[in-house]
């Protein structure tokens, strides 16, 4: 998804609302657009922001309560800025089962994170995610792109001590 450049004056509206509104609008043909609007928002700017929402509304003429309501429905969907690193412990059935709420809790009691907070230096977001591909190996744990298996405490010391 670019925008394509049409000269080197400034655009008016650029930034955020100028690409939300390009990205919108690049996908508002698509099939129930507004998840993969989302979607793709938060994959380019991490979160969604108040001001994003609108802006989205008025691309696919839905109303901002509507847009409102996806967004805070689905915990996918960030509603601030994420650390520089988001460490996500999976929280599903597999995982839950092979230490994954032990996991949580550790995290808890060594951060002083609980799901979807940040230190306050902006290092670090812990989050929980629901599967990862990687049942067999629980409990799971996602940083960046990468996914570790069989996490135990002390490997989650080693990760989240990496992420700060
Ligand atoms: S349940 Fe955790 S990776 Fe599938």
């Amino acid at each position: 998804m670019t925008i394509p450049a049409t000269d080197s004056a400034p655009v008016p509206g650029a930034g955020r609302p100028h690409r939300v509104r390009a990205i919108a609008t690049e996908l508002r043909e698509l099939r129930g657009a507004l998840m993969p609007i989302l979607h793709a928002v938060q994959a380019e700017f991490g979160w969604i922001s108040q001001t994003d929402v609108p802006v989205i509304a008025d691309v696919l003429n839905l109303s901002v309560a509507e847009v409102h309501g996806v967004v805070t429905f689905y915990r996918d969907f960030r509603r601030e800025p994420g650390g520089r690193t988001t460490v996500r412990i999976c929280q599903a059935e597999a995982c839950r089962a092979v230490g994954g709420v032990a996991l949580a809790d550790h995290a808890e009691r060594t951060t002083g994170l609980g799901f979807g907070e940040t230190t306050y230096d902006g290092r670090l977001t812990v989050d929980e995610v629901f599967c990862l591909g990687n049942c067999a190996l629980g409990p799971a744990v996602q940083v960046g792109g990468r996914i570790h298996g069989r996490v135990t405490p002390a490997r989650l010391d080693a990760i989240l001590g990496d992420a700060r």
